[in-house]
Formats: structure tokens, sequence, C-alpha cells
């Protein structure tokens, strides 16, 4: 495993984070509680992660609808030493109940959630605590204080962004400042050989504030590894049976046809699509880490070797040309 510097925090993070957002649901739809991960799958996700060295893990308030956050706690507790040795995120945002303050960055919310984050996590503190999304219904000042307040109590050492575009990291770091709060360290977005948007649009706005990015769904929430086929219908239990909202502008035959175009450079090389799509996440000079989200232990292997395979600036664009050629 290699590690890297967060941003300008004194946090160094594995390059791959494991995403624990199918730990007692898929992600935060209330439709897919318990419909993801089990607790025995769970914890032996995270055992295998930490024996392959990976220190970042991800989660949600709303992932599992606490269920994330309550497997995560309760395998902290069981293992000893590894609160200490993980780098440990949670995200506030997303609707948790049936009522309208149930969600959002309003500082009520984020105080109260941040308390049951804690009592789930079974710790006194996070190391990363994100906006899961904006919510332009809150002055981002409020937000940003509330967090300040959460820094300053130990709640949190760093506070981050998620789902935000470059102009909002660009207006919350603005605002930080201004408002001398603790500056976002991180801003955690969607980023694969598939997604590329983040690149034209945040990637700037993180250098110029030295914010560190994550990729989250960097094998494109599966397409990446090749297991979705043209003419084949979605494999049974797989996320495109369960939550196919995100990936619907991959279901054409342009994708399918860059995935085989993909897979051809991978065989070339020697590695699996798998492997390749994501060195190709990490070898980025923009990324700092990609958050993983295996469903078995035994896929961590392949995901692993993606911090070994170097591939050259000239490599990357030749990879990134078949997605853009066919975007
Ligand atoms: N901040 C945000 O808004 C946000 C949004 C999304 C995700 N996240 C975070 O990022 C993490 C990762 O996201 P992601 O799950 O979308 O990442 P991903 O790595 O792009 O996709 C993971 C999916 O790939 C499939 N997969 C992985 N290894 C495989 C293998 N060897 N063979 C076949 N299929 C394989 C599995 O699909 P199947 O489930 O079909 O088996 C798995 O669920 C989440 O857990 C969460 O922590 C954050």
């Amino acid at each position: 495993m290699r590690y890297a510097r967060l941003g300008r925090t004194d946090l160094e993070v594995s390059v791959l984070g494991l995403g624990c957002g199918n730990f007692g649901g898929i992600g935060s739809a209330p439709e897919l509680f318990e419909r993801g991960d089990d607790e025995p799958t769970a914890f032996a996700l995270m055992d295998a992660a930490r024996e392959h060295g990976i220190t970042l893990f991800d989660t949600a308030n709303a992932y599992g609808g606490g269920r994330s956050e309550s497997m995560i706690g309760r395998w902290l507790a069981s293992r000893s030493g590894a609160r200490d040795d993980i780098v440990l995120t949670t995200k506030v945002r997303n609707r948790v109940g049936p009522d309208p303050g149930d969600e959002g960055l309003s500082a009520r919310h984020i105080k109260e959630q941040m308390e049951a984050s804690l009592r789930r996590l079974r710790t006194d503190r996070v190391d990363l605590y994100l906006a899961h999304e904006p919510d332009r219904a809150t002055p981002i000042d409020e937000t940003l204080g509330a967090f300040d307040e959460l820094v300053r109590a130990g709640k949190v050492r760093h506070v981050g962004l998620s789902n935000f575009s470059g102009a909002e990291v660009d207006a919350a770091a603005h605002a930080a400042m201004a408002g001398g709060f603790a500056v976002p360290a991180n801003l955690q977005s969607s980023f694969s050989l598939l997604d590329r948007a983040a690149a034209d649009d945040a990637f700037g706005a993180c250098d110029r504030h030295g914010v560190g990015f994550t990729a989250y769904s960097p094998l494109a929430g599966g397409w990446l590894t090749g297991k979705y086929r043209a003419e084949h219908p979605f494999p049974a239990g797989s996320r495109m049976t369960l939550r196919p909202e995100p990936y619907e502008q991959f279901t054409n035959d342009t994708t399918y046809r860059m995935i085989d175009e993909l897979a051809q450079h991978a065989a070339a090389r020697n590695l699996s699509l798998l492997t390749m799509a994501l060195a190709w996440v990490v070898t980025d000079p923009g990324v700092t880490a990609a958050i993983v989200g295996p469903r078995r232990p035994d896929q961590l292997a392949a995901m692993c070797a993606a911090t070994d395979v170097e591939l050259t600036p000239a490599d990357r664009a030749t990879l990134g040309a078949v997605t853009t050629a066919g975007a």
C-alpha cells in the first residue's frame, strides 16, 4: 500500500480507502436498508482492508440508515488498536428521517448528527467530517461555523466537502478564511475513467486551496470491472439491479464499446480491467486517494494491486483518450 498526505493536513492516508457505503444498505437509499452487506461481511471486509494496509475508512450518517456507522463502531470496539490506525471519515447532509429538519447542513442538524455519529461509531472523534452534498438552503457560513465548533471541541480533526463543484469549493474556502473557520481539507467526488467531470471542474479549486481530492466510485459503481456486458442481463444482486439510477448514462453501446477497448488495453498490460482502471485514478496527480467499494474480502487484492501499477502521463492519456473519444 502507498500512503499520501491529505491536502495541507497532518493526515497520512492510504491511497485506497475502504468505502463502507454498502454496509447495511446501498448508500443512503431507505428502500435498500438491510439489502447491502451484513455485519459478518462488513467485519471481514474491514479486517481484510486493515491487513492490506488500508487506513482510510469512509462512511456517512445516512448509509444504511446509520447501520454502516454502527457496524464500524462495533468493529472498532472489538479490534485492538484499530481506532488509532484508521483515518475515519463520516458525513452529514443526506436525509435521516421523515421531518423537514432531518437533512441538510444547518448548525442544529450538524450538531445533532455529530453526536449520533459519535455514538454509533463508538468513538470520541472523527478524523474527517464531510458535508455530503451542498445545501443551498443554508448559508455556507452557518455550516462552516458549525464545523469549526466541532473542530474546536476536539470532536472532528478536519472538515471537508463532497459533491461540491469547483466554484462551490472556491466559495467555501474563501468563506472559511474570511470567517476564521477551519478551511475544508478534502473534496470527495465521483471520478473514474467513465466520469471525469471533477478533473475539469474541481481539481483546479482543490489545488488553489490545498484541498486533498478523494475519488469515490473509481470503478463507476462496478462498470469498470467489465461485469456489465452488452446484450446480457445485469448480474443478479449487482448494483445495476439494486440501484441503477446514478449509472443510467452508462447503459448504451458507446459505453460498452469503450469498456471493451479499455479491457484490451488492460490485457495488453497483463492487468485486469479493474486494476488498470483504479491505477488510472490513483496515478492522477490531482487525486490523493480512491474510495473503493469491495463486496467480498477477496476482491481487495486486485484493487490493492493498482497501487503498484506505474502509468506514465502518456499511458494515462492513451487510456483517457478511449473514454474522451467515446464520450
Ligand atoms: N460522497 C458521496 O456522495 C459518495 C457516493 C458514492 C460512494 N461514496 C463512497 O465511495 C465508496 C465506493 O463507491 P462505489 O461503491 O460506487 O465504488 P466503486 O468501486 O466504483 O464500485 C463498487 C462496486 O463495484 C463492484 N465490484 C468491485 N469489485 C468487484 C469485482 N472484483 N468483481 C465484480 N464487481 C466488483 C461491486 O458491485 P456490486 O455491488 O454490483 O457487486 C461494488 O459494489 C462507497 O462505499 C462510499 O463510501 C461516496
